[in-house]
């Protein structure tokens, strides 16, 4: 049986999206819902032209392939205008204070997407703009990615409340912080197992067992990646070391190479588990060439449902 996301979608308002930790669980699988409701019904006229005549910022401080693409063909696709500034050739890269260009931007467009490299840089961003901010990657969280995560489990497992979901690698990323949250938002069984120092910081992991004690799930840290993926429905990775992260890659790298998840690793989890990264992958690192290209693999309809968590957000933000 299929899992029903949720009852009703509840409005959301004018709303910032900076980490999943301020939405509640219902409205997060509002989002869920309307972005499989989007990828199922992909012409609808009023989805079509919901944000016409909108226009929304787009700024970078890092690279990007997927967020960047999906967000524009997302914001178009509701029929608004992405209006893209690269950190560096704007006058932010000259050092123009974050609160001067918050400020400025948000009389010009009706929403910002950002990707920093740190999260104050976002929530300084939000503390001074009067239009709803989208966070697309910061060292502390990548909530869409997460949103689109989720959807890919909800489609291929059915449900999400009381999936065993395991994330291997360094759990002090944004990617590992995401987990954290949305599996505790949302009543999963998320084990993170990574080596002694990259644990994630304990407020952060008592914040989630409290929530995770409210939505029914529950949240294990380990530095066993045997134990961690035995008999899980999923299994996630992400890169071993950020982008423009401080320190020692090759000190990282070998940290965290016991924690690999290769062919022999994913066969103890289910046969029909799924294989999450949420890209780019370095092949022969974090995950060998075997799994990601194997039969688990999900990593395409994860890259593919950042577009559609992304209407469905936008949507629900800044439609009238
Ligand atoms: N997963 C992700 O955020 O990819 P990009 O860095 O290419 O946007």
């Amino acid at each position: 049986m299929v899992e029903r996301l949720t009852e009703t979608v509840v409005p959301v308002g004018r709303r910032s999206i900076l980490a999943l930790k301020e939405w509640t669980p219902s409205e997060i699988r509002g989002i869920l819902t309307t972005a499989a409701w989007m990828k199922a019904n992909p012409k609808v006229a009023h989805v079509r032209y919901a944000l016409a005549g909108k226009s929304v910022g787009m700024i970078f401080e890092l690279p990007s392939t997927r967020t960047r693409v999906s967000f524009q063909v997302a914001i178009q696709s509701l029929g608004a205008s992405p209006v893209i500034l690269d950190w560096g050739e704007s006058q932010l890269g000259r050092g123009e204070p974050i609160a001067d260009t918050a400020r400025v931007m948000s009389r010009y467009v009706d929403g910002i997407v950002i990707r920093c490299r740190s999260h104050q840089t976002v929530q300084e961003f939000a503390r001074w703009a009067s239009v709803p901010i989208f966070n697309a990657l910061t060292d502390q969280a990548h909530p869409f990615q997460a949103l689109a995560d989720a959807l890919t489990l909800w489609e291929r497992q059915k449900r999400l409340s009381g999936l065993k979901f395991a994330y291997l690698g360094d759990g002090s990323n944004n990617m590992a912080l995401s987990y954290l949250t949305i599996g505790a938002k949302l009543g999963m069984q998320v084990t993170i197992a990574t080596a002694k120092g990259y644990w994630p910081a304990a407020e952060v992991i008592d914040w989630a067992r409290e929530e995770a004690l409210v939505t029914g799930g529950s949240i294990t840290i380990t530095d066993d990646p045997e134990q961690a993926v035995f008999g899980v429905d999923a299994v996630a990775t992400d890169v071993f070391v950020s982008m423009g992260e401080p320190g020692d890659p090759a000190v990282k790298q070998r940290d965290l190479m016991p924690y690999q998840v290769n062919g022999k690793l994913m066969a103890l989890s289910k046969p029909e588990a799924v294989f999450l990264h949420c890209l780019p992958a370095h092949r022969g690192e974090e995950v060998t060439d075997e799994v990601i290209e194997g039969p688990h693999s999900a990593v395409w309809d994860q890259a593919e449902n950042r577009l559609y968590v992304q209407k469905a957000a936008l949507l629900q933000t800044l439609g009238d």
